[in-house]
């Protein structure tokens, strides 16, 4: 495995909207550490594929985006609105079920665990955080410290859908909750690398949790694993 290293590195995962993203953020600021939000690749790469017009499902087609990402990558890209969309989003899942895909940007993932950038005010990251579906058991699964968030999936469609709309997507509750739900079945159900939770992770409920409380759990655990973090 590639992920050793003396760099502090804390993998998530979770489901669609469980909150792991959030999490994520507010350790890494917390820690000073650089942080990446792998679903932005798999977003990235179905977003380039439909803005070329082809079809995210043909998966040499996405093979080929995927490939083009991992030689390009501008992590400023990565925070393009168009990424965030409902329909991003579905894509995102599909071109991820590609074992192809996944080993295109498998490299540049643990390249950022073992190396991350420097944090936007120049200073050193002391450690690294990336979150997504197959962190803590594949792409980093020597991290010290795994998280595995998930929430009730009404839970989750509601955030998704208040998220959605705030950005000026009209969308029913009904379709979210609908497409959650198969993303989810496609996310665990897929041959290469499907979500499962790490025998050593520490599982978060969010399902009642405010965001703080989950920071303040979340934190606890870091600070023991951790110390010096
Ligand atoms: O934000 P949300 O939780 O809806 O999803 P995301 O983290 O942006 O990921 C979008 C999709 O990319 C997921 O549904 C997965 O299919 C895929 N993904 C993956 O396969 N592996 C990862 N490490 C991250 C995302």
């Amino acid at each position: 495995m590639t992920t050793h290293s003396a760099t502090p590195i804390i993998a998530i995962d979770g489901t669609a909207a469980s909150g792991k993203g959030t999490l994520a953020r507010r350790l890494a600021e917390a820690l000073g550490f650089a942080y990446l939000d792998t679903g932005t690749l798999y977003r990235k790469v179905a977003v380039d594929v439909l803005a070329a017009g082809g079809d995210p499902g043909d998966a040499d087609t996405a093979i080929q985006a995927a490939q083009n990402l991992q030689k390009n990558l501008d992590l400023q890209s990565l925070k393009d609105p168009a990424i965030r969309t409902a329909q991003a989003g579905k894509y995102a899942s599909v071109v991820a079920a590609v074992p192809g895909v996944r080993s295109a940007l498998t490299d540049l993932q643990r390249g950022f665990a073992t190396h991350p950038p420097a944090l936007a005010d120049g200073t050193p990251a002391k450690g690294a955080i990336l979150d997504g579906r197959d962190i803590t058991t594949f792409i980093c699964p020597d991290a010290p410290v795994k998280f595995y968030v998930d929430a009730a999936v009404e839970t989750r469609a509601g955030r998704r859908h208040k998220e959605l709309l705030g950005n000026g997507e009209a969308i029913e509750f009904e379709q979210v909750l609908e497409d959650m739900k198969i993303r989810d079945a496609r996310d665990m159900g897929r041959k290469d690398a499907p979500m499962t939770i790490a025998p050593d992770a520490v599982v978060i409920d969010t399902t009642s949790l405010g965001v703080e409380a989950v920071v303040a759990l979340a934190m606890d655990h870091v600070r023991k694993t951790l110390p010096n973090a």
